[in-house]
């Protein structure tokens, strides 16, 4: 998929010094764009380009068919996703009511971070463990030994996690109690979300630090 930004640029990097990002964005010096007859924001579109360089990959490394698979899904979630971004973003910008876009705020900060974590996969899988892979895949989790320090570390953090998860169930309980405003319940159960993902993460790293 090649895409170009407004006025027809490549938009992606045509040398290593290239700051082709600000280049796309703002081509005139002025204000961000959209693409030509697209009416999408130009931002959204190199946001999905990242997924070229996993396309680079696979082509550098003969990726399997299957490799091709999975990083073409990869990118079809992920422009799917630059779509919505920019839903939300206009939404963002564009709703009357402070409460909503303060909520869609919270959305749209997980959907960027969907988006980057997605780019992150194709990347790494496209390029598997060869010479050039770009800065932005996902990190090999060390299986060469324990790390002491970092299972101490982890565990000290997995406990005050635990006692969070017990600390925002009795907070939601006095919320109500007290009388809440129904966005505050809301975002005493996302921070539970959360917590519950952070407890998962943690636990992650326990089981898979400990191998050999
Ligand atoms: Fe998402
Ligand atoms: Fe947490």
């Amino acid at each position: 998929m090649v895409v170009l930004c407004r006025g027809g640029l490549p938009a992606r990097p045509q040398s290593a010094s290239d700051n082709w990002e600000s280049r796309c964005n703002n081509p005139e010096g002025k204000g961000p764009k959209t693409l030509a007859g697209t009416g999408i924001a130009a931002q959204a579109v190199f946001v999905a380009t990242r997924f070229e360089k996993a396309f680079q990959g696979l082509r550098t490394t003969g990726a399997s068919v299957s490799t091709h698979e999975v990083v073409e899904a990869l990118n079809r979630h992920g422009r799917e996703e630059a779509e919505l971004l920019q839903r939300y973003r206009r939404f963002i910008e564009e709703a009357e009511s402070p409460g909503a876009r303060y909520l869609v705020q919270l959305i749209l900060d997980d959907e960027q971070r969907h988006h980057r974590v997605l780019e992150e996969l194709a990347n790494t899988i496209a390029w598997g463990w060869t010479k050039g892979v770009p800065d932005e895949v996902v990190p090999v989790f060390p299986r060469d030994g324990e790390d002491g320090a970092l299972r101490a570390e982890t565990r000290a953090l997995l406990r005050h996690e635990l006692r969070d998860r017990t600390q925002l169930r009795r907070l939601r309980r006095r919320l109500r109690s007290y009388g809440e405003a129904p966005s505050w319940g809301l975002l005493v159960d996302l921070m539970r979300l959360d917590t519950k993902k952070h407890i998962d993460i943690l636990r992650f790293i326990l089981r898979h630090a400990s191998r050999r």
